[in-house]
């Protein structure tokens, strides 16, 4: 069956996290896909964090499904050749080296342009054009920098970084639907384009709610869904939220039963308007429906802390299941804390297909996470990520180099 992006040729010079999210998305949806690293070496990260001595990591296995690896030195004359070759051929150059990297190894927009002029060529670098802009960068450095971090926590502690990806596997997101629209744009124009995603403004695009409460904040001095509300200071900058939801709907983490010893039994409970006499039937507090201290939105954003403490009263007496389900006859929107162990069971992502087993060839089984974007005319089949140098053969035999010529190559150490 034909996918979404069949016929889409990547050249994928990317490494580490951001740059193969975007490019592995692309594979998922049909393109093909060719890894090029460096021979020997290859993608620090199958190096990284390893579980299995000499085996792939699952840093590098769970971000390069269904791409094809062929190794090129790329500072060696013939290995820049065959790069060169590549270029023509493709529709798409993936790359998020450090800044000046790509142009060090002589392959400026203007030089990759002139080879191929539909070519696309798309980056991740940690900061746009200004003052950072020769700054390496990794997630953490994008989090602190787009607005994450100083969001993120209580009140009382210092900025927290959040365990999901959001400037790596989020800006890699932002580059391929960047990718995705140059390439729809190309079909018309018939030339290719830059296609440039920072790290600190993918951060802060996910992080836009805070600047929506900057903004707020600074007009009226207070924000009154946050918990320092009523009782607490506000300064000049969006303060760190807690738990408490980023929308209009309050919300917040509670314990459930058997808190004391699992550190995840805990649901998030929105008092949302709309079944807040719901809410009050569920807990036993049916006054509150018409008491005037708590019958609108409005007045009881006066008294959200002893509200969560009467709700987490009754939270503590069910498990977080328990809770969910009687909550969900009641259309009350909550979310039980799940364990990475917790999800990697769950019987719906896998059915879903977004928690896959793939067989590896030195690694063996193992569980990673899919496409979590489903399209109907063109459904993901997750492929094993490849070992280093794995299709240098024959991805070079498909552009012409015959077996002489891989000896010559291989002899230079360009391949
Ligand atoms: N053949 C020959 N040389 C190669 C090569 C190949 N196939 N692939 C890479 N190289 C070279 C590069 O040309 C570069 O050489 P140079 O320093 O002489 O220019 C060198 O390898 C290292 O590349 P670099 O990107 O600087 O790697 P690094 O490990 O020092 O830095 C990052 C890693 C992530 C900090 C940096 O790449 C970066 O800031 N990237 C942009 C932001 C980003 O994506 N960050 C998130 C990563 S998840």
């Amino acid at each position: 069956m034909n996918k979404a992006l069949t016929g889409v040729r990547i050249l994928d010079f990317t490494h580490v996290q951001s740059g193969p999210t975007c490019t592995q998305l692309l594979a998922w949806l049909g393109a093909d896909v060719i890894k090029v690293e460096r021979p020997g070496e290859g993608d620090a990260t199958r190096g990284q964090l390893r579980d299995i001595p000499g085996v792939d990591s699952l840093y590098f296995t769970m971000l390069n499904h269904n791409k094809r690896s062929v190794t090129l030195n790329t500072k060696k004359p013939r290995g820049k050749q065959v790069l060169e070759t590549l270029i023509k051929r493709c529709d798409v150059l993936v790359e998020n080296f450090a800044p000046g990297a790509m142009e060090r190894m002589g392959l400026s927009w203007e030089h990759i342009h002139a080879l191929n002029p539909r070519m696309i060529v798309a980056s991740v670098k940690g900061f746009g054009p200004g003052r950072y802009e020769d700054c390496k960068v990794y997630e953490n450095v994008a989090q602190c920098a787009g607005g994450a971090a100083s969001t993120t926590g209580f009140d009382d502690g210092p900025p927290v970084v959040t365990g999901a990806q959001i400037g790596d596997s989020g800006t890699g997101l932002h580059l391929a639907l960047g990718i995705v629209a140059a390439l729809y744009q190309r079909t018309h124009s018939g030339r290719g384009q830059k296609v440039l995603a920072p790290m600190q403004d993918a951060v802060l695009n996910l992080c836009r709610v805070k600047l929506r409460d900057q903004q707020r904040l600074e007009r009226t001095g207070s924000l009154h869904e946050y918990p320092q509300y009523p009782d607490g200071k506000f300064g000049e900058a969006v303060p760190r939220a807690g738990n408490a939801s980023g929308g209009g709907q309050p919300g917040w983490i509670l314990r459930c039963k058997g808190y004391e010893t699992d550190p995840n039994a805990y649901i998030y409970f929105i008092t949302q308007a709309a079944v807040w006499p719901s809410v009050c039937k569920v807990i036993g507090e049916e006054g509150w429906i018409t008491d005037e201290a708590y019958a609108t939105p409005q007045a009881r954003l006066l008294h959200l802390k002893p509200i969560f403490a009467r709700i987490e009263q009754w939270t503590m007496t069910k498990t977080k299941f328990e809770a969910m389900e009687i909550l969900n006859q009641y259309d009350i929107p909550c979310g039980p804390i799940l364990s990475m162990k917790e999800i990697a069971q769950d019987p719906s992502l896998r059915e879903s297909g977004t928690v896959v087993e793939v067989d590896h060839p030195t690694r063996g089984r193992h569980l990673t996470v899919g496409n979590p974007i489903k399209l109907s005319d063109s459904p993901t089949e997750v492929q094993r990520a490849p070992l280093l140098g794995e299709h240098t053969e024959e991805v070079l035999m498909e552009l012409g180099y015959d077996a002489h010529d891989l000896e010559v190559l291989r002899a230079d150490g360009a391949i």
